[in-house]
This record gives C-alpha cells, sequence and structure tokens, in this order.
C-alpha cells in the first residue's frame, strides 16, 4: 500500500505527466491504458483527501474549469509576427535576392524548412518550467487569454522539462545541458486537429444525427475560443511549436534548426520533418516534394515556411509592415477552385442518415479531378442558399473529403433552383424521420436497398458477428444476386446458390458456409451490436445483453423501462422501441429465430473478468495458429490488455517465429516470455 504522502503525490503528477507525453507527444505509449487509469485515479484520490496540495501543473487539472463569461485580454511580450507569402520557386528566389542585397552574410546562410500549418496561432507563458498562461494571435500585439481551454490540450506540456530525466536520447540531454531554461519562457506553435481524426470526429457525429464541423481549421479555432474548457477537452486539438517568442533569466538557441531541437528536448511536440539545408535551392526542392502533394501531411497545411536559420541574422533583417523579411511562407498551389453544381444528390448511410452531397462538373484540384463535394447536411444548405445550378468554390484540403464552401452569388444567372430536401428515402420511398435534438434526416427502413450493403457489412464486421471471408465484395455479389435481401438471408445460402457466382470455387463455398455456421454461436450482445440500431454501439449492446436475456424480451421493452437503464437516455429509447416497431424488423427476428441465430444471455451477467485481467501483453513474432487481430482479440476476450512496446510493466512477452529486437528488450527488462500454447494454458483452456 503506497503512502499517502506529498512525495508520492508528486511522484504521481509527473508520472502522469509524463505518460501523456509519451502519447500525445511522441505517439508511443510505454504504459498500458489500464496502467495510466490506475495512476491517474490514484492521483485524484489524493487531491480528493488533500485539495490543498493541488498545483496548476497536475494533469488533472487539464479540463474541469469552469466556464468563463469572456476572454480577457492579454498583451504578448513581443509582437507575433506574421509571414510573406511567395508563389512557387521563383518568388523564392526573388525574396532571396532582396535580402541579400540587405546583408552579405545572407549569400551563405542556412535554411530551415518547417511546415506551415493551417490552424490556430497560439503563444504559451512558461514561468519556472510551469504553463501558467495561453493566448490567441489576436491582431499580433494583444490576444485573448484562452488558458483553460489551452490546459485541456494534452500535447501542451503543462510542465518543462518534461520528465527530463526520462529523456534518455544524446542529442536530447546536449540540447537541455548546453542551454538553461529560462525564468520565463514563452513559445508560439500552431494549434489543430489532424485530418484522421476530424475525420473520423465527423463520422461519429454524422452517424449520431449532430451537425457536423466543415474543416479542421474552424473545428479547432472554434473550440478553443469557446468559453466552456469542458467542450474543449472533447475535440482531439493537438499542436505543434516552432518559436521561442520571448525569454528571460536564461539562455536559448540563437538558430531555428537548435531552438526545434530545443523545444523538442524539453517536451514540446515539434514536427519531425523541419530539415535544415545549406542553399536555397535545395530547401526549394524539399518544399516542392510537398507542395505536388507526393507527400500527404496528416494535417491541412497551405505551404511550407523557409526560414534563415541564424536568428541573430533574422532579427537584423527586420520587418516590412508585420512581415519578417528573415522567412516567408512558400504556399501550395490553392486547394480551392469554383466550377458549376449540376445537382444535389442524396446518399443513404448504414445508420440510414440521408446526407446531401453536390454533382459537380468534374474540376481538377490538386492533381486529382473532383466530381462529387459533400453538402454536410439539409441545414447547411439553407443556411449557404445552395442551388442547383450555382456556380461554387470547392475546397479539397489534405485527404479531407472535398467540401462545398458556398455559392459564387454574383454569377447567378437566374436559372439557378433552390433545394428542398427530399420527404421520402430516395432509395426505398419510405417516409424519413427526424429524431428530437438532431439535424439529420432518416430513413430508419432496415430493408431500404440503399443501407442494405452496409447493414449486411456492418452486421458481418468483426465487432458484431464477426463472419470470416464475408468482405464488401461478395456481400455485394449477394445482393446483387438477390440471394441477401436482409441480414437473415445469410443463414439460409446454399452451396449450389455460392457456386454460381463469379470467383467461388468449392473449396471457397464451403468455408464461408462454415463461418456462417459458427456465427450462430454469437453472443446475444453481438448479436444486438450487429442489428444496426441508430445509438445502439458494442458497450450499450453488451448493456441491454444482459439487462433482457433475449431477443424476445428486449423488443417488447417499453421506452420506460429502457431508460431505467444507465446511461440511455429518451432518445435512445425511442430509437429502439422504433426499430423493434417497423414491419420489416419484426420479419428479419421472426427469420432470425428461424434460422437458430436466438443466442441468450444470463440476466445480469459480469461483464467478462478473464483469466488475464490486469495484465498487459506485447506479441512478437508469427504464431502458430493466431493471427495478429485473433490474439487480440483472444487476449482481450480474456479481460487483458496488449500493448506495442515492451515496458517493464508489461506482464507478458509472446513469442512467435521470427521475432524482431523486442526478445532482447524483454530479457533485459526481466520480462516473461512464453509461446502460443503456454498463452492458451494460461488463459485455462
Ligand atoms: S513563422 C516570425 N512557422 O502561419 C515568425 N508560422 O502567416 C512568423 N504558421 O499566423 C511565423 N506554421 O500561425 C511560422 N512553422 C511555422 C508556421 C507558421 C504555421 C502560421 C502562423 C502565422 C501564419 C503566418
Amino acid at each position: 500500500m503506497a503512502t499517502h504522502s506529498s512525495s508520492r503525490y508528486e511522484e504521481l503528477k509527473a508520472q502522469v505527466n509524463f505518460h501523456n507525453y509519451r502519447y500525445h507527444v511522441l505517439d508511443a505509449p510505454v504504459i498500458s491504458d489500464l496502467e495510466y487509469d490506475r495512476l491517474l485515479n490514484e492521483l485524484k484520490k489524493l487531491e480528493a483527501d488533500h485539495p490543498d496540495w493541488i498545483t496548476p501543473d497536475s494533469p488533472t487539472q487539464r479540463a474541469g474549469a469552469r466556464p468563463a463569461d469572456r476572454f480577457e485580454k492579454i498583451r504578448h511580450p513581443a509582437p507575433i509576427l506574421s509571414l510573406a507569402n511567395a508563389f512557387g520557386a521563383d518568388d523564392a528566389r526573388a525574396w532571396f535576392e532582396r535580402v541579400k542585397k540587405l546583408d552579405d552574410r545572407v549569400e551563405n546562410a542556412k535554411f530551415v524548412v518547417e511546415p506551415k500549418i493551417d490552424g490556430l496561432s497560439v503563444v504559451l507563458h512558461y514561468r519556472d518550467g510551469l504553463f501558467v498562461q495561453g493566448a490567441t494571435r489576436g491582431d499580433g500585439e494583444v490576444g485573448e487569454d484562452i488558458t483553460s481551454n489551452l490546459r485541456t490540450v494534452r500535447a501542451i506540456p503543462l510542465k518543462i522539462p518534461v520528465g527530463s530525466e526520462q529523456l534518455s536520447a544524446k542529442s536530447k540531454q546536449s540540447s537541455i545541458t548546453n542551454y538553461q531554461l529560462p525564468k520565463y519562457l514563452v513559445v508560439r506553435g500552431e494549434a489543430f486537429i489532424p485530418n484522421k481524426e476530424f475525420e473520423a470526429l465527423n463520422k461519429k457525429l454524422e452517424e449520431a444525427g449532430e451537425k457536423t464541423y466543415l474543416n479542421p481549421r474552424n473545428t479547432a479555432a472554434g473550440s478553443l475560443r469557446q468559453l466552456d474548457p469542458v467542450l474543449t477537452a472533447s475535440r482531439p486539438i493537438t499542436l505543434l511549436v516552432y518559436q521561442i517568442v520571448h525569454s528571460e533569466g536564461g539562455k536559448v538557441p540563437t538558430s531555428q534548426w537548435e531552438i526545434l531541437e530545443y523545444l523538442k528536448a524539453l517536451g514540446f511536440p515539434v514536427t519531425d520533418i523541419a530539415r535544415r539545408f545549406n542553399d536555397l535551392e535545395s530547401a526549394i526542392a524539399y518544399t516542392e516534394t510537398f507542395s505536388t502533394g507526393r507527400k500527404a501531411l496528416p494535417y491541412e497545411a497551405d505551404g511550407m515556411v523557409i526560414k534563415i536559420d541564424d536568428l541573430t541574422l533574422a532579427a537584423d533583417l527586420g520587418f516590412v509592415g508585420k512581415d519578417p523579411r528573415g522567412a516567408v511562407a512558400f504556399k501550395f498551389p490553392a486547394r480551392e477552385v469554383t466550377t458549376t453544381l449540376n445537382d444535389i444528390g442524396v446518399a443513404v448511410g448504414r445508420t440510414g442518415v440521408l446526407t446531401p452531397y453536390a454533382m459537380l462538373e468534374p474540376v481538377e484540384i490538386g492533381g486529382v479531378v473532383v466530381e462529387r463535394a459533400t453538402l454536410h447536411n439539409f441545414d447547411y444548405i439553407a443556411e449557404k442558399d445552395i442551388r442547383a445550378g450555382d456556380r461554387v468554390l470547392i475546397k479539397r484540403a489534405g485527404e479531407v473529403i472535398p467540401y462545398v464552401i458556398g455559392p459564387i452569388v454574383d454569377a447567378r444567372t437566374g436559372k439557378e433552383k433552390k433545394y428542398k430536401p427530399p420527404s421520402k428515402c430516395p432509395a426505398c420511398g419510405q417516409e424519413v424521420e427526424h429524431f428530437e435534438g438532431e439535424v439529420a434526416w432518416y430513413c430508419v427502413n432496415a430493408a431500404c436497398p440503399a443501407q442494405l450493403v452496409r447493414n449486411v457489412e456492418h452486421f458481418v464486421s468483426r465487432g458484431a458477428m464477426d463472419i470470416v471471408g464475408l468482405g464488401i465484395k461478395i456481400v455485394e455479389q449477394l445482393i446483387e444476386a438477390g440471394l441477401v435481401k436482409d441480414v437473415a438471408d445469410l443463414f439460409s445460402l446454399k452451396k449450389e446458390q455460392l457456386l454460381e457466382l463469379e470467383g467461388f470455387a468449392e473449396k471457397k463455398a464451403e468455408n464461408l458456409l462454415k463461418s456462417i455456421e459458427q456465427a450462430k454461436g454469437q453472443s446475444l450482445n453481438r448479436l444486438i451490436a450487429a442489428l444496426g440500431i441508430h445509438g445502439v454501439g458494442e458497450v450499450m449492446a453488451g448493456d441491454l445483453a444482459r439487462t433482457f436475456g433475449n431477443l424476445s424480451a428486449l423488443s417488447k421493452a417499453s421506452a420506460d423501462e429502457l431508460q431505467q437503464m444507465d446511461g440511455l437516455g429518451p432518445n435512445i429509447a425511442e430509437s429502439i422501441v422504433d426499430w423493434f416497431e417497423q414491419n420489416a424488423n419484426q420479419k428479419l427476428l421472426k427469420k432470425l429465430n428461424a434460422a437458430g441465430v436466438w443466442p441468450e444471455m444470463k440476466k445480469n451477467e459480469k461483464k467478462k473478468e478473464g483469466a488475464f485481467t490486469g495484465l498487459t501483453f506485447v506479441v512478437t513474432g508469427t504464431l502458430p495458429t493466431l493471427s495478429r487481430d485473433g490474439v487480440k482479440e483472444f487476449i482481450e476476450s480474456n479481460g487483458g490488455k496488449v500493448t506495442d512496446s515492451i515496458s517493464k510493466k508489461t506482464s507478458y512477452l509472446v513469442l512467435g517465429e521470427a521475432p524482431g529486437s523486442k526478445l532482447d528488450k524483454a530479457q533485459s527488462l526481466g520480462v516473461k516470455v512464453i509461446d502460443e500454447a503456454e498463452l492458451r494454458k494460461l488463459a485455462g483452456g
């Protein structure tokens, strides 16, 4: 039992901050989520017992601050400057020629190239290594105090250096020891939402019937500039820093390259694609590898910044207005174009959400021909008054799906048609429905052909019925051939029918039928999740299975009964009742029952705690029978965790053929090494 002393408190704060850094900055966690949660819970408990101990650098202080009425103003310690633009290589060369004339040293200058991320510029203040204040850029002289919101961004260190004792790389050590941490340090960076996280966020919102966001930049800026930090905390914002704006009482590098190294060594997130070059042509060549889109960046960037490495020289060159002469923004070709919106189509998603999209006169953006762009939802079309026949502005940024920014009203001829959302599903003709509090319109007919492919795909997927060997291609084949009209039809497929499909021979048909047969034994929670009821995911499905025990009981549950359950509100209750009321769905249940797909679960059965509860596993090499995913599922279904990297906290390394360096590491750390057979034995089977 740990002693409840303040030294344990200090240790816990340092540990949690360090693991946040490993996870959010380096993207290389060394402990499992479970272990992390344990540390965090112990910390929270200590703080609950000793509220007077809490300091602003505690990781618990990241969220939960009260909403502000408005933002205070903060005067920046030095002007937060902007950048002059260069459009193409010749423009960049012209910049170089201009500054060369001002100072002889430019001739032999080195250059640092960094991405110019399209996010929100933020200014972070550290006193004695503690994050004390953060601001927006504002007008460059005065910004807004968004400290509480920035605290929720886990990539921002609350205390620097981050766990310097753990930062073992030599270069990092020397970057720290050659300089002296200023008593007051102000750094600048760009806060943003990575493209992948943005798409995932929008997908989640869309499936929940909520409003989706337009683009990563506005979402990040909006989330940081709203008054409730709890909302900010729920957005996947991260940042990269690139500048020391001001420092007092210490010694910091005077070259841009070393600034980046130094900031990295202190524990700040810094881009890993920055490079230093001895001449401008090499810098331009590097920049161009990104501008042509050959190297895709995982975030929105509107260009690269070319900076003179010697910051003393750069400062001596002075400014033009707010633009320092020592750096230039090499802009990528615009990813915005105009084209004609020929018509507005409506797609029906798996959950039945109707999403409008623009059918465009084909147009090239950044090397890709675009014919479709998202219109988000029907409110968006109304708000922007987008009409069929309009000239529209389209944006394609990075890997983000192209979207319509808006119509060019001046280009209207009068022939454009105002848009009216459909009252019937464009695919099956059933009346569309609207759920209270959501922006989306739905088709709730489970037999709707537009939803069928996705419904079946979802039904057979790994988190649901897990029917191996039934990929999207085959699903489409089955539906096209008329063999599958709802998911229950899967269970009455015959070998002769499959053999008539293209690409099916004896073996393949037999294997598929075998895995379909096996799926009949799947548990109730998986079957409920597989039905694709609006608002019911894997966790909720598990709760419903444990509460009702079988599908007949669940189908008879009233909205009131459902709402007795934890975390189940009126909207989901209504959606469940609605689903079971649909004729098509009742027919589906009868068919499943007749096919023997009717699992039961003991009511109130406890969540699965297994032989591996509390244990962490790392797997390396190829195992004799279990695949990568297979072993993960095996361990997790027994209550264990699987992580990628070995640490002292790893319980077991599971070893297969041709292991990598993980074996050495496990041995040096004294982590137990087992093979697949021993793993199975440990699980008790
Ligand atoms: S340097 C003297 N570097 O681009 C420092 N700016 O118009 C001047 N930005 O508002 C800025 N990434 O928010 C610099 N690596 C980077 C940047 C960057 C993004 C933004 C910054 C600024 C705008 C410049």
